[in-house]
């Protein structure tokens, strides 16, 4: 007995109950008192069988994540899994909530699994850049087929208790209290008599898929790995559970976790893991939220349809308010739409699109937001606008109501004070398409009320969105860190570069396109309207848009879209258009190598990054490697940018800096004193881990 693992009798069925909140990872303090439970259970007469339960939320999250990287104490896992595997009376694990990586390689080592209905049950490990290690890859595939395994763990997502039962992976789901339902389960197994086969026996469904079906399906999977090692890893340790015996396919696992766990990518993606949810830590744990039942969206074009998509997917009534009927009903066509596409593609049943669209309630009358908790604006990116509509909202909305901006660069202090009610004014940065990406910018400016930001910051969570709060500045964290690279892809290619050249560079680094692919993608006249609002130019882009040429919408723009083709070709148009420009400026193209290119591009990133940590503009250099990731697809191989500057070497960067900053005089080049400082005292190591 110990406070993380206790034993209790029920008839002749011992129940050992995990308990390591929040989510019983397995850790050493748990390993070792259950290890010490089975041995004494498996040798004692008068226990039957054995279920494995789990108090609190859920069932096994999994290893205990905090403990990779340090000597591993035994017994270790593996070592639990094949002790069990010895127990003759039947073993049951009782699974509630989720049971995942270990915890479900833990399952994978009792007889039987039983689930309660709303469980779900995955190997996740490819997503903290690992393999199962604890035998998921050599069992799973034995309980529901190699083919099954290689989805389930190479994307890592986790099924439902019906999908997992229709697999072969789970015996029985039953609803209401499980603990009871599993002990009756048990008796029952254990009345039959046995023997009992553990899983590691039970070799029937390996041969039913031939080699080449199974080497198709991974050929697939890998061609999305993207330069990451451990989908590659999952798939070849399933093949080996095909064509090795037990022991040595067991063996081979753990070589190749062992091989993961030690690597760049999964201390990255561990990184990401804890950075992600430190992010959604706000000061003032006790603070009463304000409650949010329904929300007013402002503007209904390309953000604001996408922002009242997330809140109606999260569950919230909506009211979109646009200026005109006509932009009205052009907004909620839309949505519509949207709906429909995702109904053809399967994600979305004919029944869940009508509820999610009974949820919208369109109006072009301002009296009409009166009785919204949060009203979010996202009308056109000029300040004079931005403050009218606000000076409506504080006429209209209900004390307490929060007021949000979608503004992608302006002061969100100079919005909230044309408003008597500063205190509720927060920015909401949500990014492109706001349905879709994960990443939430919170800007909080300099009177938003902590109440305020609590509510937002949890909120996000409801609506599936990664939260990260960001000061006031221009752009906030990740469009401030853009600009830099924009400005130097555009240099890079008059000096000699092609746009290919460029993208290819980005993608080899693992990124899922370049700039200039990007650029067509969001379209160029974004960027444009941008620039000219700021009496900024960009030299081959607005020529483009000149031309009337915006990227993927208008067929043309640093590639060439033909026939409605996604795909971008080469457009020897621009390369002429570079040449030409780089011609009247009196620069003679040259030959541009990989590493110039991410010197200059990715480089003076991490150096504005500093001073955002510099400013305060945000709290921990981990903030900023969680809005990189979620909100600009940065590889999370890398861990974001200020973890990979760690593993770049700040020496290396800062001496490059300077040297681009002595040929260019370019500011955004010019070391910040926080790099430098850093890299003196070494303190990045523990920033960027
Ligand atoms: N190890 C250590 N800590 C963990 C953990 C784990 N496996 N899983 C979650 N935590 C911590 C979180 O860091 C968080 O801590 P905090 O409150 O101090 O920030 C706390 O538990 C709660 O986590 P969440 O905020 O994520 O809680 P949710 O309720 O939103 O989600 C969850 C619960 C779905 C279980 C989610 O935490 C999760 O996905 N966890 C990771 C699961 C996973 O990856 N398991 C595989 C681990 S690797 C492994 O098992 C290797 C094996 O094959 C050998
Ligand atoms: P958009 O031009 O597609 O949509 C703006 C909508 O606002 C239009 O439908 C317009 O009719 C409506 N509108 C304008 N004035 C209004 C008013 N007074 N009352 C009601 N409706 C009004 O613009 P987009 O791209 O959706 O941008 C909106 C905001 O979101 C901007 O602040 C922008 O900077 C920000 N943003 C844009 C991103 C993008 O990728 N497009 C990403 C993140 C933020």
């Amino acid at each position: 007995m110990s406070n993380f693992v206790s034993v209790t009798r029920d008839g002749g069925v011992a129940v050992v109950t995990i308990d390591n909140p929040p989510v019983n990872a397995l850790s050493f303090h748990v390993r070792e008192p259950l290890m010490q439970a089975l041995v004494s259970l498996r040798d004692e007469p008068d226990v039957s069988a054995i279920v494995i339960a789990c108090a609190g939320r859920t069932f096994i999250a999994g290893a205990d994540i905090t403990e990779f990287g340090k000597p591993v104490q035994q017994p270790d896992l593996r070592a639990i899994i094949a002790m069990l595997e010895t127990i003759a009376k039947p073993t049951v694990a009782a699974i509630h909530g989720t049971a995942l990586g270990g915890g479900l390689e833990l399952a994978l080592g009792c007889h039987f699994r039983i689930a309660d209905s709303q469980a779900t049950l995955g190997l996740p490990e490819v997503k903290l850049g690992l393999l199962p290690g604890g035998g998921g890859t050599v069992r799973l595939p034995r309980l529901v087929g190699p083919l099954k395994a290689l989805s389930m763990i190479v994307s890592g997502t986790p099924i439902g208790a019906a999908e997992a039962l229709a697999a072969g992976l789970i015996d029985a789901v039953f609803d209401g209290a499980l603990t009871g339902q599993a002990v009756r389960f048990a008796s029952e197994m254990a009345g039959k008599g046995g023997p009992f086969t553990p899983v590691r026996d039970r070799d029937g469904r390996l041969d039913k898929v031939d080699l080449a079906a199974f080497d198709k399906a991974a050929a697939e999977l890998a061609k999305k790995a993207r330069g990451l090692a451990a989908p590659i890893a999952c798939a070849q340790s399933v093949r080996n559970a095909m064509t090795l015996p037990f022991e040595e396919a067991l063996v081979a696992e753990r070589e190749l976790f062992a091989k993961l766990v030690a690597g760049d990518q999964s201390r990255a993606q561990r990184h990401l893991f804890f950075a992600e949810r430190e992010a959604a830590k706000v000061a003032g744990k006790d603070i009463v939220r304000r409650k949010i039942a329904r929300v007013g969206v402002i503007g209904a074009g390309t953000m604001g349809g996408g922002i009242a998509m997330a809140f109606a997917n999260g569950g919230f009534s909506v009211t979109v308010l646009e200026a005109t009927q006509e932009a009205l009903q052009r907004g909620l066509a839309m949505i519509d739409k949207n709906y429909a596409v995702s109904v053809s593609r399967g994600s979305l049943s004919e029944d869940n699109k009508r509820q999610r669209l009974g949820l919208f309630k369109g109006s072009t009358a301002y009296d009409d937001l009166a009785d919204c908790d949060l009203i979010v604006e996202a009308v056109f990116e000029e300040m004079a606008v931005k403050k009218e509509v606000f000076g409506r909202l504080d006429a209209v909305a209900k004390p307490g109501a929060i007021l949000a901006t979608n503004t992608s660069y302006l002061d969100v202090n100079e919005i909230a004070a044309s408003t008597s009610r500063p205190q509720d004014v927060v920015g909401m940065h949500f990014f492109s398409p706001a349905n879709v990406m994960k990443l939430l910018e919170i800007v909080r400016a300099e009177k938003t009320a902590p109440d305020v930001l609590a509510t937002i910051v949890e909120l996000a969570r409801r609506i599936a969105k990664v939260p990260v709060v960001v000061g006031v500045c221009h752009g906030f964290v990740g469009n401030r860190m853009l600009a830099a690279r924009g400005t130097e892809s555009e240099a890079l290619l008059l000096e000699g570069a092609t746009p290919q050249q460029i993208d290819r560079v980005f993608t080899d680094f693992g990124w899922p396109m370049g700039p200039f692919q990007m650029g067509d993608l969001a379209g160029l006249d974004t960027g444009w309207r941008n620039r000219k609002a700021r009496g900024q130019t960009a030299m081959i882009a607005d020529t483009l848009c000149k031309q009337g040429h915006f990227g993927q919408k208008t067929g043309r723009g640093f590639y060439l879209y033909e026939n409605g083709s996604r795909t971008p070709a080469p457009n020897p148009e621009v390369e002429a258009l570079i040449r030409d420009k780089a011609a009247e400026k009196g620069i003679a193209p040259r030959a541009i190598g990989a590493d110039e290119i991410i010197e200059r591009t990715l480089y003076p990133m991490i150096n504005e990054g500093a001073k955002i940590l510099e400013e305060g503009i945000a709290a921990r250099a981990s903030d900023i490697d969680v809005v990189w990731v979620k909100g600009y697809g940065f590889p999370v191989g890398k861990g974001g940018p200020m973890f990979w500057a760690g593993l770049e070497g700040l020496d290396k960067i800062i001496g490059r800096l300077d040297h681009w900053h002595e040929r260019t005089g370019k500011d955004f080049f010019k070391p910040a004193p926080l790099l430098r400082q850093m890299a003196e005292t070494g303190a990045w190591e523990g920033v960027a881990s």
